[in-house]
């Protein structure tokens, strides 16, 4: 609802538009209004970019405890076994729930056990279990959520608006009366207007996503800068785990292609990594061979590329017959033919590149943070079910679970009568617009460049100082900057990025041991004891 003073109020304030905000945001409509926010269009954020699927125990054969099982040796004894089977036990019902709602997921073309959807396999699931659309499986699902928030009456959707930091005690007009940590909305960039508005709520939800654009090379969209993360960590909320940022072992490799997945689905379905010359070379790191869990894969990739100086290596599909390669990866197939690369026919260069952030605000199975009102799921949370190394699929599966146990939580909790005090407008008085906006592209190169060389897929203290010191200069550039200048959605974006960068280095500090994603040549065993790196604001 629209106030006279510019500002918004809502029963829940949904910060993101994926999988889990809209998740959550449909749940949470059913008896409450809801806004739901995001920085560029709804379907900007990495769900939309989903490729391989959904993972859930879906047919005869495959039990939840093996689910579990593939999940907690995947996460390198670092994952929350009640998380673990709180979400794996959901998994099910979750899809469920997406056929109901219409989401076409493909079809098996000879279906022997009666299941009747086609489930691929990829790294560290011991069964097929990734159920899918085609390999475009983030796209329907989006489409649909998408498609369900629009009908909703009780749903605002506002695009271009990004969220700056979170309203709490400290931002209220009479400090006296602020009780506690609780979180009352967020201050919003509309970015159409340059303006910051006031939305205030009952319960706020951080579904902002991952973080993974602190990297040099990645995956993932542009928009993944942290910023769920950046503000819960401002506003008092502890963090988990940032050290654990998983590389996915092939990205295009392609002076044109920006971001392009090539999904670990081809792996599950028989693709092969080789070097240069065409060696197969992945069963000399690990029995599993091609679907051996990410952090291995991705860092026996880097060790070769290494050793033999190259700059890629190859994932060779064309050994199958043409007309599965493209009925199973019509986009793929598309889109490196757009390349000049024919699939079919011959291997794909591939390379490493940062993926999916495992660490994030720490929350409870109810999907609440440490700050009263205040939510997070989906990748921006850490919930404990990905410990040291996020199974393939997995992702999107917390988001569905998560996302609808925190609007059952807040349908519960949330009463009508509680009045939302007042709060004090933006202030915009002490700033001006920036004469020096190279000084955010520049920072942005830089920091993505040396966190891509020093924090990346195999670490040692001296690069974590150095990576330290440069952060720790940035932050204080940025911060000046910050406060000196009207916000602009990258100067924002700039500020969580550095925020995030120096909450993965200390984390990846404090780890003096090897585990999972976590590799460093300073300590390259596991300590006899896993534990979570936990980091207190102030
Ligand atoms: P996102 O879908 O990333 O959405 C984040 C939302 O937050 C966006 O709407 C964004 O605009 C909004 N937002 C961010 N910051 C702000 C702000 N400051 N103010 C307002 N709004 C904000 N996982 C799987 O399980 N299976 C797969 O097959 C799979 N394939 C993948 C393929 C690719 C290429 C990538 C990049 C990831 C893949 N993943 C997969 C991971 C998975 O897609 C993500 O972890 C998941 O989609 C995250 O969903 P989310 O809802 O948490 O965030
Ligand atoms: C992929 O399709 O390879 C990505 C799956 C995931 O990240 O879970």
């Amino acid at each position: 609802m629209a106030e006279k003073n510019g500002g918004h109020i809502f029963d829940v304030l949904v910060l993101g538009s994926g999988a889990a905000g809209l998740t959550a945001a449909l749940k949470a409509s059913e008896n409450l209004s809801v806004a739901v926010l995001s920085k560029g269009k709804l379907s900007a954020g990495c769900t939309n970019w989903a490729q391989g699927g959904i993972a859930a125990v879906l047919e005869k054969g495959d039990t939840v405890e093996s689910h579990i099982q593939d999940t907690l040796v995947a996460g390198a004894g670092l994952c929350d076994p009640e998380a673990v089977r709180f979400i794996v036990e959901r998994g099910a019902e979750a899809v469920s729930k997406l056929i109901r709602m219409g989401v076409k997921f493909s079809k098996d073309d000879a279906p022997e056990d009666g299941y009747g959807y086609h489930l691929t396999r990829e790294g560290g699931h011991s069964h097929r279990r990734v159920i899918h659309v085609a390999d475009a499986t983030g796209k329907a699902l989006q489409r649909t959520l998408e498609r369900h928030a629009k009908k909703s009456d009780n749903i605002s959707l506002y695009e271009h608006h990004i969220a700056v930091d979170l309203i709490t005690g400290r931002h209220l007009k009479r400090a006296a009366s602020a009780p506690g940590k609780i979180c009352y909305g967020a201050y919003v960039l509309n970015t159409k207007t340059g303006q910051v508005e006031a939305f205030r709520a009952k319960a706020v939800v951080l579904a902002t996503g991952g973080a993974s654009k602190v990297y040099l090379y990645t995956s993932n969209p542009d928009g993944s800068s942290g910023d769920g993360i950046a503000m819960a960590w401002r506003a008092g909320c502890r963090v988990a785990n940032m050290e654990f940022n998983q590389f996915h072992p092939t990205c295009l490799y392609h002076p044109d292609a920006k971001s392009f997945l090539i999904t670990e689905a081809l792996r599950g379905e028989g693709a092969r990594l080789l070097l240069p010359g065409g060696k197969p070379f992945m069963t000399r790191f690990d029995k599993r061979g091609e679907l051996a869990p990410r952090d291995i894969v991705a860092r026996a990739i880097d060790h070769e590329m290494k050793r033999l100086g190259t700059e890629h290596i190859y994932l060779d599909i064309s050994h199958k017959d043409p007309d599965f390669i493209i009925g199973h990866f019509p986009t793929i197939y598309r889109r490196c033919l757009d390349y000049g690369i024919d699939i079919t026919a011959e291997p794909i260069p591939v390379v490493p590149a940062a993926h999916y952030t495992c660490g994030g605000v720490m929350s409870d199975l109810n999907g609440r943070t440490e700050i009263a009102g205040l939510y997070a799921v989906g990748e921006c949370a850490h919930t404990g079910l990905h410990g040291a190394n996020r199974m393939a699929s997995n992702s999107l599966l917390e988001c569905l679970v998560m996302g609808e146990a925190a609007a059952s939580d807040i349908l519960e909790k949330v009463s009508e009568d509680r009045k939302l005090p007042a709060i004090r407008p933006w202030d915009e008085s002490r700033v001006t617009d920036s004469d020096e906006e190279v000084v955010v592209s520049h920072n942005w190169g830089e920091l993505r460049r040396f966190m891509w060389d020093y924090v990346g897929i195999v670490r040692t203290d001296k690069r974590l100082e150095r990576a330290k010191r440069r952060a720790d200069l940035l932050a204080l550039e940025i911060e000046e900057y910050y406060s000196n200048f009207r916000v602009t959605g990258d100067l924002l974006e700039l500020r969580n990025l550095v925020t995030v960068a120096a909450l993965i280095i200390r984390s990846a500090q404090l780890r003096e041991e090897s585990r999972g994603l976590h590799y460093t040549l300073t300590y390259p065993e596991s300590a006899p004891k896993a534990k979570d790196t936990v980091l207190v604001p102030w």
